[in-house]
């Protein structure tokens, strides 16, 4: 049987990092689904990176909480008593009992297993029978805190404490987004979801315009058609492309004030490097946030954030409910896709399209060519 033989992504990221790549082709397949990649994601671009958990008025009261699991770290996402979104590790400080479960509203997060209490700012309230003779530091006993970034009303994680400065690395996105200013708009729905494909396929898919036409030929073409796709200029923590309305498409009222004329007709599309994505559109923003639970699986923590004036004529959920059926589109093809990267025949290395179409992917391997230290993919010639 005579086939290409696949090239290591190694190899391939090693020449991307040495700028050796002409022309913007898709990653070996093996980038996709070869276990040993995940390590080096988990490592080099989730642990020390930002991951978006949510949103802050989806914990609007101090005391209202959600809970998440992220990278396989139980989360609670809450409102403390001074007003400050934390996210605080679920897991409790002594015998490592999961605390919280789903989603409310409490004064105090209580262990189940037996009863130590933590206050919504992690401090340690309360440990039924430990008296000082057990030598119990209750200050020790915290639960810890996550360091946390807030963005335009979006609540982002480092789960190591060593990313870089997070306003640093998205600085260049801000003016393509800002005027929407989603810090007022309202969360319609959200929630995780898991799909049975590689994160980077649902993160790429979401970010590339060239299957809008062909995909999703009655739901999102005849608003922004493939042929209307323009990239914009990306940068190390970032990459978009500006999805541009048709003439007949009516826009999305009400729009902001702040908004100009072009950012009324079109929608926003970015990704905030390694797993944030949304499509930021003028009355309302569909936000995915996606996390790997395997090399062949993943967490989408997703929901619609919308204008307070589309809630009650029912617009605010018809925009979820939209939202739900053109992903739904994409899971039929990523699954397809996920499939079709696991078969003899499929080296990878096809040819990616022009840069509106398909150059968000092309930045996306520049990033991660950049932040993986795969010393003999950097020798390999
Ligand atoms: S494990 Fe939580 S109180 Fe014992
Ligand atoms: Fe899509």
């Amino acid at each position: 049987m005579i086939y290409a033989p696949t090239p290591s992504w190694q190899a391939a990221l090693g020449a991307i990092a040495r700028g050796e790549e002409q022309t913007p082709r898709a990653m070996p397949a093996g980038f996709y689904n070869d276990p040993n990649v995940l390590d080096f994601e988990i490592e080099h671009l989730f642990l020390n990176g930002w991951l978006c958990v949510g949103r802050a008025d989806e914990v609007p009261q101090p005391g209202d909480y959600f809970t998440l699991e992220m990278l396989g770290e139980p989360l609670v996402i809450t409102r403390d008593k001074d007003n400050q979104v934390r996210v605080l590790s679920n897991v409790c400080r002594h015998r490592g009992s999961i605390i919280m479960k789903g989603s409310g509203n409490s004064a105090k997060f209580t262990c189940p297993y037996h009863k130590w209490t933590y206050a919504l700012d992690g401090k340690l309230m309360a440990a039924p029978l430990m008296d000082e003779s057990t030598g119990l530091d209750t200050k020790a006993c915290a639960l810890p805190s996550f360091r946390t970034a807030e963005w335009m009303g979006y609540v982002f994680v480092n789960l190591d404490g060593k990313a870089e400065d997070f306003a640093d690395s998205v600085q260049g996105i801000n003016p393509y987004v800002k005027n929407y200013h989603n810090e007022e708009m309202l969360t319609v729905q959200a929630g995780p979801e898991h799909w049975p494909v590689n994160w980077k396929l649902l993160a790429e898919n979401f970010l590339e315009g060239y299957h809008l036409t062909p995909v999703h030929l009655n739901t999102l073409h005849p608003m922004c058609p493939t042929k209307l796709c323009e990239k914009v200029e990306g940068g190390p923590g970032f990459t978009g492309y500006k999805a541009h309305y048709s003439d007949n498409f009516e826009g999305r009222a009400p729009f902001h004030p702040d908004t100009t004329e072009e950012e009324r007709n079109l929608s926003m599309m970015v990704w905030i490097y390694p797993g944030f994505v949304a499509a930021f559109s003028p009355n309302s923003t569909v936000f995915m946030s996606i996390t790997p639970t395997g090399p062949d699986s993943l967490q989408t923590r997703w929901g619609v954030a919308a204008h307070k004036d589309t809630f009650e004529s029912g617009e605010a959920q018809q925009r979820y409910d939209f939202a739900g059926s053109f992903n739904a589109e994409d899971k039929e093809r990523l699954v397809d896709v996920h499939k079709g990267l696991s078969t003899t025949r499929y080296s990878g290395r096809g040819h990616l399209a022009p840069a509106d179409y398909e150059g968000t992917i092309w930045d996306f391997y520049q990033y991660v060519a950049k932040r993986l230290p795969i010393e003999s993919a950097r020798k390999e010639q």
